[in-house]
């Protein structure tokens, strides 16, 4: 058995996502568990470098998490050639150029996704990276979700029958920032800073609806900006020029050829009455589940309750009460680190990773679509993109 090293350049590893999905619970925790296991009995170890603009901040998070390597010059660490990968979790708006230049550089990528904030430099960049031969993976977490793990073993088994809809809601009251600090970040409200809600959220639903319920063929999107000022983390207030909520239907077309339709609910304007932060409730002809991010609850056809119409009595069912929860069928690890430890895998042994910059160029698409669906109010037709 041989420990394999991997120099990993990592970038944005002081922001929310980079700091707490990637670094602490993914590469760190990689580490602490004595690197990622291949078929053949070697392991392969992360080395990482953790490159920030504040030399101070970004040496503080090296040595609060035993990582050794740490900079400010980006340049300096895509030049060392024992550094084979480049990760971004930084802004979605210097992605595509941080990228290109690491492309250039002859390393590996993986990155947070939107991969760009528009389809062209999308495609731009997964077109370079299949001509210089490179490796390259985009996050896809939600896939990683007991949850939707859950959903998706149901679907295998052919509980549903036909799928007929998914209903997914998601969404939480983000605070404005004046009552009390805002918990994201809030470049998120404003569109010249890479934010806004179908931004963010679409391309995570195309990789949801395309791998779990059918391929996305159409989408109508009706974007809002509720809140139209809200306050930054210096305190100071600002115009939200980004929405804050968006209301999207969806045709897909299930492997089957038959048509599901989809609708998404996705907001930071609205509290909580469900199961969790995000719902998937999926009806098929035999058997309807409802998945949030850790659990999964399904009625079949034959333990389904027949309610009858009746506003003069008081409800007599808890509808509650009429499912049942998919059992814990295996250890769930991180949804963050499961992938990482996939596209590890890949880069080392060659073992097949469909999450590429393909992959979340069309995430980038249907981001596109649905915003031209919602500023011409109409539907949207998606097409296939060129591999
Ligand atoms: N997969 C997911 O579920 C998920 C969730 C949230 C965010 N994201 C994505 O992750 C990325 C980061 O989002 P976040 O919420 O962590 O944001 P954040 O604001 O917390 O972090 C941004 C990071 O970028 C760095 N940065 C900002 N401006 C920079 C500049 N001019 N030069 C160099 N570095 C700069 C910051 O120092 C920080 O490390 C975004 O692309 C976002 O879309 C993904």
């Amino acid at each position: 058995m041989a420990i394999q090293r991997l120099g990993i350049i990592m970038n944005g590893v002081t922001g929310r996502m980079g700091m707490n999905q990637h670094l602490i619970r993914s590469i760190v925790a990689i580490r602490a568990q004595g690197g990622v296991a291949l078929a053949n009995g070697d392991r392969v170890m992360p080395d990482p470098i953790l490159i920030g603009r504040n030399a101070d901040k970004i040496a503080a998070l090296a040595k609060a998490h035993g990582i050794e390597r740490w900079g400010t010059d980006l340049d300096k660490a895509l030049a060392n050639k024992d550094d084979t990968l480049f990760f971004d979790a930084a802004t979605t708006q210097m992605r595509p150029g941080l990228l290109a230049k690491a492309i250039h550089a002859g390393k590996d990528i993986y990155c947070e996704k939107p991969v760009a904030t528009n389809l062209k430099e999308a495609t731009d960049i997964y077109h370079l990276a299949k001509a210089k031969g490179i490796k390259h993976g985009v996050v896809q977490d939600k896939l990683f979700l007991p949850g939707l793990m859950k959903l998706r073993m149901l679907r295998d088994a052919g509980f549903f029958g036909r799928m007929l809809s998914v209903r997914g809601e998601f969404g939480y009251w983000v605070f404005e920032g004046d009552l009390q600090p805002a918990q994201r970040p809030s470049w998120n409200y404003r569109s010249e800073d890479g934010g806004g809600m179908i931004l963010d959220m679409v391309c995570h639903w195309r990789y949801v609806l395309d791998n779990l319920f059918g391929e996305v063929k159409s989408v109508s999107c009706l974007g809002a900006t509720h809140i139209p000022e809200r306050f930054d983390e210096a305190g100071k207030k600002y115009q939200a020029t980004a929405d804050d909520a968006a209301y999207a239907t969806f045709e897909l077309v299930a492997p089957d050829g038959s048509p599901v339709i989809a609708q998404i609910n996705m907001s930071w304007t609205t509290r909580v009455r469900r199961d969790d932060l995000v719902t998937f409730h999926v009806d098929g002809t035999h058997g309807s589940a409802v998945a949030g991010l850790t659990d999964c609850r399904s009625q079949a056809r034959v333990n389904t309750p027949k309610p009858v119409w009746n506003p003069d009595v008081k409800q007599p069912f808890n509808f509650f009460d009429h499912w049942q929860p998919v059992p814990e069928y295996t250890t769930f690890d991180n949804g963050f680190k499961v992938q990482w430890e996939m596209f590890i895998r890949h880069l080392a042994e060659g073992t097949p990773f469909k999450w590429n910059l393909l992959e979340g160029a069309k995430g980038v698409q249907l981001v596109e679509c649905a915003l031209q669906s919602s500023k011409e109010r109409r539907w949207v037709d998606v097409p296939a993109l060129a591999a």
